[in-house]
């Protein structure tokens, strides 16, 4: 993968970097748009990356359609508008190395984004995020892109990797992609396939949470505490993991809301961990 990204920045072309965990869903294949717009050649990759879960997580059951992925990723069509050039199919290479030729024996050595690593699903999920920003520098370093695509579902991961990048001079733009919803509200994820018909209903509590949120927010309301309470209060039915409001960039606590503040949840709706976010801006 390497050598052939070489060859490809030697001709001169630019290369935009999709790193995934597989199970492709509409969010995915809208950050390949965005990769497609953005350079010449764009790279799906895909490694369900052993690292990042902990050892009760759901590592061995996590979905797995690698052949699949690859033909949802090529037919994915670029949106033109009427009268533009004609469609193209959504990627140039797929790379989806093994757990082995990632991690050789002895591999001992991570990155740490060592404050923006520790609140929110850093709390929850120790060594999480140690394990994504490692494999997303040893992405970086093998596809050698130009720019790398990333969603704003993952708001954490997506403050962590943009810190990595100018911390450690990658060169890399980081550019992001707005959370991909259902018609209903849910942000879609992979996980959202372990849910049952009834899990999917309580589900909708964590984007209608934050709805009721931003409402607030519009009607006046600046107080971080009465935010949290509307939201926590759509969550009947799943396990709460966190609902907080945190700085945009540096994800430190607030109590009121004077700058932008993103207004993250993380939840259990039975066994399935979901997670999402909302940016609050006055
Ligand atoms: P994965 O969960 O497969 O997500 C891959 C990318 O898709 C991430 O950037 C994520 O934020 C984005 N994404 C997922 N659901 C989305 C949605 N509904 N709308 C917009 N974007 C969405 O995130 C990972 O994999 C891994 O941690 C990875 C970065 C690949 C490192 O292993």
């Amino acid at each position: 993968m390497r050598a052939r990204a070489e060859d490809l920045r030697r001709d001169g072309r630019t290369i935009a970097v999709v790193p995934t965990m597989g199970a492709l869903h509409d969010g995915h294949l809208e950050l390949l748009r965005a990769a497609r717009a953005r350079a010449d050649i764009s790279i799906l990759t895909i490694f369900v990356n052993p690292t990042q879960f902990g050892p009760n997580e759901d590592l061995a059951k996590y979905p797995r359609d690698e052949a699949g992925d690859i033909a949802k990723a090529r037919a994915c069509e670029q949106r033109t508008a009427p009268g533009g050039p004609a469609p193209t199919g959504g990627i140039d290479l797929a790379f989806c190395p093994d757990a082995s030729a990632m991690y050789p024996a002895g591999a001992q050595t991570f990155v740490e984004v060592r404050e923006l690593q520790k609140p929110l699903c850093g709390g929850s999920r120790p060594g999480h995020f140690a394990g994504v920003a490692t494999i997303v520098a040893k992405l970086f370093h093998i596809t050698q892109p130009h720019v790398a695509v990333f969603g704003e579902k993952d708001y954490q991961q997506l403050a962590i990797i943009r810190r990595m990048v100018r911390d450690l001079d990658f060169g890399i733009a980081i550019h992001s992609v707005p959370i991909v919803r259902e018609h209903d509200g849910l942000a879609l994820s992979s996980r959202n396939a372990y849910l049952s018909a009834e899990g999917r209903q309580t589900a909708l509590g964590l984007s209608r949470g934050l709805a009721a949120a931003e409402a607030a927010v519009k009607a006046g309301e600046r107080d971080a505490a009465k935010l949290v309470a509307l939201a926590t209060a759509q969550l009947a039915g799943a396990r709460i993991d966190y609902v907080e409001l945190r700085d945009a960039t540096e994800l430190t606590p607030i109590e009121r809301l004077e700058r932008p503040a993103v207004l993250a949840i993380a939840a259990f709706v039975g066994t399935t961990r979901l997670i999402d976010n909302r940016v609050l801006a006055i």
